[in-house]
């Protein structure tokens, strides 16, 4: 996007897969700041999507950063392997991780931006005690897993604790959103306080297109961001 207060990541998880590359290339021209990968194992979400090899075949015809959302259960194990293949920045889940501190300063060791993610059900005071460790929340507007599902409004007083916690602790650290961003809800989201959205099937399951669709949300977001 050309307003710099507001980052858009398209996830490739809507994306057409059989055209991933012309996708991905599709996005950077028509204004993305960051691409979004979705990794899933079967375990830790109810759904098998892919790993490295699809972030080792994005990484050549793009140069926008590549952020790897991590929904496996063991995400330690796997950020070499991530990193060879090109990956700029890792979101990690606060759930399930009984050694989330040690998880950051791994990702921190290899230079990388690290990000923790909480779940629609997760209060915002878990952040408190990793604030200082990260470069971005993220906070689900769904439940991980799938694509293609409705953003939940009850997540909205929680961005804005978060966004008030940002402040207060880490300004500059971003607060990035994830599941069910479009044109009507990435304007909540920015009232709110978030500064990068997410968005799969608004951006690459449009039938108008990649750029029809960017451009949509981006006059969207605008006119929220000048509210
Ligand atoms: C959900 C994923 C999201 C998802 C967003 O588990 O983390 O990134 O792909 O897709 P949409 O925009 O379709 O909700
Ligand atoms: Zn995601």
């Amino acid at each position: 996007m050309n307003d710099a207060a507001i980052k858009l990541a398209p996830s490739i998880l809507a994306a057409d897969l059989a055209r991933l590359g012309e996708q991905v290339a599709d996005a950077e021209r028509c204004g993305a700041d960051r691409i979004h990968v979705d990794v899933m194992d079967g375990h830790f979400v109810p759904n098998i999507s892919f790993g490295a090899v699809v972030v080792e075949a994005v990484r050549p015809v793009t140069r926008l950063p590549l952020e790897v959302h991590l929904m496996i259960t063991d995400p330690d194990a796997f950020f070499d392997e991530f990193v060879t293949a090109g990956a700029d920045s890792f979101l990690v889940h606060w759930e399930g991780n009984n050694n989330l501190h040690r998880t950051l300063q791994r990702v921190k060791a290899l230079k990388k931006r690290v990000g923790v993610v909480i779940n629609p059900a997760t209060s915002a005071a878990v952040l408190e005690e990793v604030l200082q460790d990260v470069d971005l929340v993220l906070v689900m507007t769904v439940n991980p897993g799938f694509g293609h599902q409705h953003f939940l409004h009850t997540t909205l007083p929680k961005i804005r604790r978060v966004r008030e916690m940002i402040e207060r602790v880490k300004p500059g650290c971003e607060l990035e959103l994830d599941g069910g961003i479009d044109a009507t809800t990435a304007p909540l989201g920015v009232v709110a306080g978030a500064n990068v959205l997410v968005a799969g099937t608004s951006v690459f399951g449009d039938g108008n297109g990649v750029a029809a669709a960017i451009e949509r949300l981006c006059a969207a977001i605008k006119q929220a961001a000048n509210l």
